[in-house]
């Protein structure tokens, strides 16, 4: 694997491959094997959002491996100045042994790959958000034994989050569920990859159908970073689109709960289903540093 730039360029395979990999970095770092796989490599992590979890964790990861990371702001970096990202591409290949990007613009992501010549990791964009969604898939295996045949409800904006659940979700074998308002679906090109899968994929707009017999529900803010000046709209549209007790009586008794973080109690879960799954919700934001420390491990290795 080259790159991670979305989840829609992973095959099956390669997505089994990373989960195993993480999980067998998750149980050599609780027991004290050291894994240095990156000894003396760099990782420049440019950030042109906020971060607390692909931040850190990230930054934990590189230096478990055995190797460092670099925190760019874009701020500070001349790019915020208008330096164009195919020459930035070009500088930070000769420095850097791979690039970690959270941005506005998949686009952007895509001419680092273009222009630059070391691996590019996505740590978010408006489209995708890979590096939690494995982090997602590893998190339901280790609860529920097995991903294939189990059922996912997603809750809310067809965002990142919901885009890149949809593919990661539906590749894995699960069957996939959405809930969203009119005019918040996913893009075309999720839907159309949804459409190959038939009757797996469910899309409505009433919330409690998609929550019928699922074994994890997932949700995300209303308002993601960069939509701040539409959170007035957001909050109209999505009134209602809540996890909460009522929802959750429609799934599995033992359903998982799920959040990227960070959550809004009170607006896309309540307080109490949120605290009722903490369990596995902080399991998921941990395990954002195994899934990633396997991207990592499979792209910089060389
Ligand atoms: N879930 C997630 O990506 O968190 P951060 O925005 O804190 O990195
Ligand atoms: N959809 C959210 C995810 C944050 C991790 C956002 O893009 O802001």
């Amino acid at each position: 694997m080259k790159h991670l730039l979305k989840m829609l360029d992973l095959t099956t395979e390669e997505i089994i491959d990373l989960l195993n990999l993480a999980d067998q970095l998750k149980y050599e770092l609780k027991h004290g094997i050291e894994h240095y796989h990156l000894r003396g490599k760099t990782l420049g992590m440019i950030f042109e959002k906020s971060s607390t979890r692909t931040r850190v964790s990230f930054e934990t990861g590189m230096y478990q491996l055995g190797g460092h990371a670099l925190f760019l702001s874009s701020k500070d970096l001349q790019i915020g100045r208008g330096e164009a990202v195919q020459d930035t591409a070009r500088v930070l290949s000769r420095y850097l042994d791979g690039i970690m990007i959270r941005t506005f613009e998949q686009s952007e992501v895509e001419a680092l790959v273009e222009y630059g010549s070391i691996p590019i990791i996505n740590g978010l964009t408006d489209f995708s958000h890979p590096c939690q969604i494995l982090a997602d898939l590893m998190t339901i295996r280790e609860y529920k034994g097995t991903l294939e045949g189990l059922k996912m409800c997603f809750i809310g904006d067809g965002n990142n989050m919901m885009n890149s659940l949809i593919v990661g979700c539906l590749k894995t074998g699960m069957q996939v569920a959405v809930a969203c308002p009119e005019g918040y679906r996913p893009p075309q090109v999720i839907l159309d990859f949804a459409a190959e899968y038939g009757d797996k994929f469910f899309m409505t707009d009433k919330l409690m159908e998609a929550a019928v017999d699922a074994d994890v529900v997932i949700t995300d803010v209303w308002t993601s970073m960069g939509q701040e000046e539409e959170r007035a709209a957001r909050e109209a549209a999505f009134a209602g689109y809540q996890i909460n007790a009522e929802l959750m009586a429609k799934a599995h008794s033992d359903a998982l709960v799920l959040h990227c973080l960070p959550a809004h109690r009170g607006e896309e879960i309540t307080a109490d289903v949120f605290e009722a799954h903490a369990a596995e919700i902080f399991d998921e934001a941990e395990n954002r540093l195994h899934a990633q420390k396997a991207v990592l491990v499979r792209t910089m290795k060389g």
